[in-house]
């Protein structure tokens, strides 16, 4: 059911790869609600992913732009800008990859280029994204940018590995540029810190099924799926959330503040201590 939220509001989404992104899932939402948007991915995603699908559904153009990328990013913005007439109301960041996690080198033996690069494409690209919206004034007063978290931000989970890290720096620089970007411009900036979720990206992380599992029993409410964080990005977007920001906000079913449940109690009590770790990783 659409409410109009995002009557008249124009956007950059980036990170629609397949019907099963994040992303993709904001794009139909936003779409519903009334918004006009861009959307961006590399010109790899492009070519393998289902993006154009998505750009015919939601009447969207497509602006190709690696996030490490400056001068690509600035032509996302300056595009949409001219496609527009005008300023943007939201940016979605929803970019994630680690070459760590892909050429499964564990986190005690991780390739320190490859780190670089999971810094660059998962968080410092989000930096780069508000530095050139900041300096093009490209955001109108009041507008949102939201970028998606998890909780190996905070939390050690196995199998994460140095996506965590950049999940730390991406809250960090939303609350650093959020500080500037509102007192300045009057610009929202926050990061969603998300559950579980079978996309390709989530689906990369070792042991992901096993994590599904765990944190749909440990959560009161069960895992947020990809819709569902849709629904709450939209409502970021709204001119229903205008004094929220520099915050990271769990959409987890409760995960978060859970230390022990029902469920894990009642596993944990039947005796965990002739499992053998080889069968469960
Ligand atoms: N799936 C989960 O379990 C989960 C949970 C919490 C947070 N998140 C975060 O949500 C976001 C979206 O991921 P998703 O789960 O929808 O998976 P996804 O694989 O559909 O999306 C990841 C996107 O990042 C894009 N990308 C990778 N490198 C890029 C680059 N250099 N430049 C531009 N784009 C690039 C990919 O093309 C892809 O579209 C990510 O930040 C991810 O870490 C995912």
């Amino acid at each position: 059911m659409a409410y109009n939220l995002l009557k008249g509001k124009k956007g950059i989404i980036f990170g629609a790869l397949d019907s099963k992104s994040i992303a993709w899932k904001v794009a139909e939402s936003a779409h519903e609600e009334g918004a006009i948007f861009t959307l961006s991915n590399t010109p790899t995603a492009i070519r393998f992913g289902q993006i154009d699908e998505l750009a015919r559904k939601t009447n969207s153009t497509v602006i190709p732009a690696d996030a490490t990328n400056l001068k690509d990013l600035q032509n996302v913005i300056e595009q949409s800008m001219e496609i527009f007439g005008g300023k943007i109301d939201f940016i979605l960041h929803s970019i994630g990859m680690s070459l760590n996690v892909r050429k499964k080198r564990v986190y005690n033996e991780i390739d320190y280029n490859y780190l670089n690069k999971t810094l660059d494409i998962s968080a410092i690209s989000f930096h780069k994204v508000l530095q050139l919206s900041y300096k093009l004034d490209a955001i109108n007063d009041w507008g949102s940018v939201v970028a998606l978290s998890y909780i190996a931000a905070q939390r050690t989970l196995y199998g994460y590995n140095d996506m965590a890290d950049a999940k730390s720096l991406l809250e960090s620089i939303a609350r650093s540029f959020g500080y500037i970007y509102g007192r300045e411009k009057k610009v929202r900036v926050n990061t969603i810190s998300q559950s579980p979720t079978r996309t390709t990206a989530g689906e990369g992380v070792k042991g992901v099924e096993g994590l599904l599992d765990f944190t749909n029993r440990m959560s009161p409410l069960g895992n947020a799926d990809a819709q569902e964080c849709a629904d709450y990005c939209i409502t970021l977007f709204s001119d229903l959330t205008k004094k929220v920001t520099m915050q990271n906000l769990f959409h987890d079913g409760g995960f978060s503040n859970m230390g022990m449940s029902l469920e894990a109690m009642r596993t944990y009590s039947k005796g965990l201590d002739d499992v053998d770790m080889d069968d469960v990783l």
